[in-house]
């Protein structure tokens, strides 16, 4: 049995933070009423409500009303999209990226089905879009740019402020406003979320990307945005997302944001640690091996995406799973998807990227996990090789 654990997939998910589910804990038990409901125990968790929608603004630097909360980062994503487009008679455009989260691709082609246009930007070997591309790809009939702030596969960060800056100068002259999405599930909690720096209209935060529980998460709405709900009921979150509220897990994601944001620097100069360590391990101790989006300068500091030519990034996974050591061949959301759409999009050619894998790191990993993994990883990427035939030709 083995005994040694070193969790390197925190861009899948991460642990709840003890001091969350310390803040949590109430509200399973003591302070369980419907934030609905007029009585004490109703206005008990609607204070709980009230005060975790208005820390999450101000972290955002949103007002109170602005702020949704949702089932998942998954959720957000829909709203944001779907809500959208709903408002408008006429089927109309929406523009994109090919390296999106499902949880944003899947509904663009559920809308092109359905006879609407998207735009699916591509990106460059770093995983960055153009900006001119998508000057040239806004039209008369454009409403929405759902752009991600940082890939969940390689880290690429995108130029989110410029793209702001751009659709509020042509905002002004446009009948038709274009909306401005995105999905920052893998910046927050990371990087400083400010939407009036990002000049966003919607933001996709999904809690447990920064260690609050799985299942919560929040979509910022600017004021003024003209959105429709997807589903119907009461009149919670503004009827925008109705649902009695998951409190307990209201109340986990206000304080873990909170935590997170209070921690930025020192959490990234930790992970970036990290990070380099086992990136220059890597290189050092494996050869023929490619990191990819290795050149951006732009990206999250707490992923590596590693390419081991010549083997399969599954057969490594469950290699690696039986030293203890969980890491992921990118999105956990698109195993059984076949390849990743992201890699492909960076034009990595494709025995390269049958063997990336992604080792994310967050704040509880510890430099003694970097010396584990560097020091089990070339012996599974030797033994992996020795066996594949592709290595044998190559
Ligand atoms: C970029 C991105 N968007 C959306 C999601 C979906 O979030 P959730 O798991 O909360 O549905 C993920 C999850 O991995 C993600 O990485």
């Amino acid at each position: 049995m083995q005994e040694k654990k070193v969790y390197l997939d925190n861009s899948a998910t991460t642990i709840v933070n003890a001091e969350v589910i310390k803040e949590m804990d109430p509200y399973f038990s003591d302070k369980y009423g419907n934030a609905s409901s007029i009585h004490s125990f109703g206005r008990q968790t609607k204070e709980a409500l009230n005060n975790s929608r208005e820390k999450i603004a101000s972290l955002l630097n949103a007002n109170v009303d602005e702020i949704f909360f949702t089932g998942s980062g998954t959720e957000s994503d829909n709203i944001a999209i779907f809500g959208i487009v709903n408002t408008k008679d006429k089927k109309g455009h929406v523009i994109t990226t090919k390296i999106e989260h499902h949880a944003v691709l899947y509904p663009c082609q559920h809308l092109e089905k359905n006879g609407y246009s998207v735009t699916y930007l591509d990106v460059d070997k770093e995983g960055v879009i153009s900006l001119n591309d998508l000057k040239q790809a806004i039209r008369d009939d454009t409403v929405l740019v759902s752009v991600m702030h940082a890939n969940n596969e390689v880290g690429a960060m995108q130029p989110i402020e410029e793209i702001g800056t751009y659709l509020q100068t042509i905002n002004a002259n446009r009948k038709n406003k274009v909306y401005f999405h995105t999905d920052a599930v893998q910046t927050a909690g990371k990087v400083c979320l400010d939407v009036k720096t990002l000049k966003v209209d919607l933001l996709t935060m999904s809690g447990h990307k920064f260690y609050a529980p799985k299942g919560i998460g929040v979509l910022y709405v600017k004021k003024g945005t003209k959105i429709k709900p997807i589903t119907f009921g009461g009149s919670q979150e503004n009827a925008l997302r109705p649902g009695t509220e998951n409190i307990p897990y209201v109340v986990g994601i206000a304080k873990a944001f909170d935590i997170a944001n209070a921690n930025l620097e020192e959490n990234d100069k930790h992970v970036l640690f990290l990070r380099e360590q086992l990136k220059e391990g890597i290189i050092k101790k494996i050869p023929e091996i490619i990191i990819n989006g290795s050149g951006n300068r732009r990206a999250i500091s707490n992923i590596l995406n590693v390419s081991f030519k010549y083997i399969e990034g599954e057969a490594l996974l469950v290699m690696l799973d039986m030293y203890g050591i969980a890491a992921s061949t990118g999105s956990a959301c698109a195993i059984g998807f076949g390849g990743s759409h992201v890699l492909q999009a960076m034009c990595v050619d494709p025995v390269s990227a049958q063997g990336a894998i992604r080792f994310s790191f967050g704040q509880y990993n510890t430099k003694d996990d970097v010396d584990y993994v560097l020091e089990q990883l070339p012996k599974i990427v030797e033994k992996l090789r020795l066996m594949s035939p592709v290595y044998k030709k190559f």
